[in-house]
């Protein structure tokens, strides 16, 4: 077993492309660390109290190094800027056990990993780990420009540098990526994997559906969830505590459950990391996370507390 969180010490500290490190952390004695799978992210306590998730960028063989990219976002609500303060070279930081939500599929014939921008980082992890069981991949790296992007020297030294394909806005049309024919001949056994910004994801993931993809070999992870909370108010009812309570407009179930002593483990408050998922046992959620699968979405029965609200007058939720 290992502990949910521990301490680690930031080994190196690069800064490559624009505004973003590339940060080693090890454990303070030189130990092995839990392990991980490809896609797989791991929480990372800040100095400011905040909690924000980071995907891990480096082989899972490799024990010894989490390996993160943290892009200095001005528009973040201080993570990424409280990231880049505090994670500097041998300073000792706390991280949780690492989880994942983005698993690759384990007997593809053949995955496409598409990542745009910092969302290359869980894609690099999985192109490791499928260069390692000798699996058929290919990875594309689109960003605005090569100043911007980071890894780029360890991707092209890496043992699997053939299969990677850079592709730049500001650069000749003819390297840009095009899904059409990257997907050309995609049968049943080919798994597609993106990650970036929501923009970029929603054209790949269009792209993929539109040339014939099933929606279930297509695998996502969003960095960030739409958490407006607009919509009309609506009743929550607390089975298990026996409280009821009005969530406002605006308001989070998180936040109204609060005012009636009900709390609720959150972490990125941002639909992201899964931590405040909760049981539906009536009515109908208005689902505004990126966590839940589609299916899982279509099911109803499990709602995402922080940012997802209901579409009927009122919730019966197991909490
Ligand atoms: S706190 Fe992360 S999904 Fe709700």
């Amino acid at each position: 077993m290992y502990e949910e969180t521990f301490q680690v010490i930031v080994r190196r500290r690069q800064e490559q492309g624009k505004d973003i490190i590339v940060v080693d952390l090890a454990r303070p004695d030189g130990g092995e660390l839990p392990p991980f799978e490809a896609g797989a992210h791991v929480d990372l306590y800040l100095n400011n109290g905040l909690v924000r998730q980071y995907s891990l960028a480096s082989r899972p063989s490799d024990r010894h190094v989490y390996r993160l990219g943290i892009l200095r976002d001005p528009a973040s609500r201080g993570g990424s800027i409280a990231a880049h303060a505090c994670l500097i070279e041998g300073a000792i930081v706390r991280i949780g056990t690492p989880r994942n939500n983005f698993p690759l599929v384990s007997n593809a014939k053949r995955s496409v990993l598409v990542g745009g921008g910092i969302g290359i980082t869980p894609l690099i992890a999985m192109a490791w780990s499928l260069h390692d069981t000798a699996a058929n991949f290919e990875l594309h790296y689109c960003s605005r420009s090569r100043s911007a992007c980071a890894f780029l020297d360890e991707l092209a030294a890496s043992p699997f540098a053939a299969r990677v394909h850079l592709h730049f806005d500001d650069e000749p049309s003819n390297q840009q990526l095009n899904l059409a024919t990257v997907l050309a001949g995609a049968d049943v056994d080919t798994h597609i994997y993106t990650c970036g910004p929501k923009g970029f994801m929603d054209w790949v993931i269009g792209e993929a559906r539109r040339l014939g993809i099933p929606d279930r070999n297509i695998h996502k992870e969003y960095f960030q969830a739409d958490t407006n909370t607009d919509g009309a108010a609506f009743d929550v009812i607390a089975k298990k505590s026996g409280k009821k309570v009005r969530v406002a407009e605006g308001q989070s179930i998180v936040d109204a459950l609060a005012t009636v002593g009900i709390k609720v483990n959150v972490s990125c408050k941002q639909g992201v990391c899964g931590s405040c998922l909760c049981t539906v046992l009536e009515g109908e959620p208005d689902h505004r996370d990126v966590f839940l699968t589609d299916e899982e979405r279509a099911a109803n029965d499990q709602i995402l507390l922080c940012c997802s609200r209901a579409k009927t007058p009122y919730l019966v939720l197991d909490i």
